[in-house]
């Protein structure tokens, strides 16, 4: 979708925030901040909702054993909150995401000790319970099954953007923020290589290119992922298993992903990989040999070095950072909206933030001994 095309005076008009970045994080943010009655200018560098929010997968996965504590207890709110979430943004864009109930099947080599199965919730399936939800799966070891939602991303940022623009939200896109604008220590506005743009708050919600903005007080770091899409499968339930994943849309896609890579910002999609993954999707369903591949594709997560996002604000007054969402974008967007507006007004979050404080990286911070 082209961008949306915002005409005024830039030397004159402000805003109450800018935010950079309009992937998944900033759309919602800036939702939650119009609620709030802010006024908002969103700088996004290519198109809005089409970096890592447009090549996720969409689980929302919020299982404790494979998140930090402090972590899953975000999971678990912004899981909680995506009924309401989805529906307020179908309401308000009519744009239908497909969100889906039908559950998890995690597949192990190995036995998992009982603590494990109760702390996730997980209900071990015996190979008849396993064949009768997935009859195609063909799988020797232990099977699980877990109560989780997925739901499309493209059609979720589809929406997003359909009600920031219904809600007067500011957008210039196809131009990069290259600096953070501070004066006594505190933000003035953004400067993108074609002029400044002014605001007392920015809130730096740029993915795998937040930290590339200056003046860089936080490092993140892309981590590509390659993906397929095929087409003509009978799965239902979302399977995840030791190197592949699958997400069946309502359409008949079904999401096959994925690969961890330290690529840099390249993006390309390789043949040689998107064959590797077609085939261990093929081993662990042997049905999808004849399924038709449909796309293929990669995209960049926000990594961070803790695998944590960076939430809050930054040592700059005014300059607030929500990013290095890695893997879990998706999913945590609904409570980074919520808790980022209430630490830009100044409320107390709803959790405690600290463990996702830009602060986390200064060495003064760090564990020493
Ligand atoms: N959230 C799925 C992935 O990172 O591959």
């Amino acid at each position: 979708m082209p961008a949306s095309f915002i005409f005024y005076n830039a030397r004159v008009k402000t805003w109450d925030a800018i935010i950079i970045g309009g992937g998944i994080i900033g759309l919602t943010l800036a939702i939650g901040l119009r609620k709030r009655g802010f006024s908002i200018l969103i700088i996004e560098r290519g198109e809005l909702g089409h970096e890592a929010s447009y090549a996720a997968a969409g689980m929302l996965a919020d299982c404790p054993s494979e998140l930090p504590q402090s972590l899953w207890q975000l999971a678990a709110a912004s899981a909680k909150m995506y009924p309401e979430f989805v529906h307020e943004l179908e309401d308000e864009s009519g744009i239908k995401m497909d969100l889906r109930d039908n559950g998890t099947v995690l597949l192990s080599r190995h036995a998992l000790p009982e603590d494990n199965l109760q702390k996730d919730n997980l209900r071990a399936l015996t190979s008849s319970e396993l064949a009768a939800l997935e009859p195609e799966i063909k799988h020797e070891g232990p099977a699980f099954f877990r109560a989780e939602r997925s739901l499309d991303p493209r059609s979720l940022t589809k929406a997003a953007i359909a009600a920031i623009k219904h809600r007067e939200v500011d957008v210039v896109s196809g131009t990069t923020v290259q600096q953070v604008l501070i004066s006594s220590q505190k933000v003035t506005g953004v400067l993108t290589e074609k002029r400044e743009y002014s605001s007392a708050i920015v809130i730096n919600c740029a993915g795998a290119w937040a930290g590339e903005i200056f003046p860089r007080q936080f490092t993140t770091k892309p981590v590509k992922g390659q993906m397929l899409a095929l087409l003509g499968t009978s799965l239902q339930h979302v399977v995840r298993a030791p190197g592949v994943y699958f997400v069946p849309r309502s359409d008949g896609r079904l999401v096959v992903g994925s690969t961890l890579e330290d690529a840099g910002f390249d993006k390309r999609v390789e043949t040689d990989v998107i064959q590797r993954l077609h085939q261990a999707a093929i081993d662990l369903v042997p049905a999808l040999q004849s399924a038709r591949l449909h796309e293929a594709w990669a995209g960049l997560r926000p990594g961070t070095q803790d695998e944590q996002p960076i939430l809050g604000e930054t040592a700059t007054q005014g300059y607030f950072a929500a990013t290095g969402h890695y893997r879990d974008g998706i999913l945590l967007a609904p409570i980074t909206a919520k808790l980022m507006a209430q630490v830009i007004l100044g409320e107390k979050p709803e959790f405690d933030l600290s463990a996702f404080s830009v602060l986390r990286f200064e060495p003064s911070h760090r564990a020493v001994g």
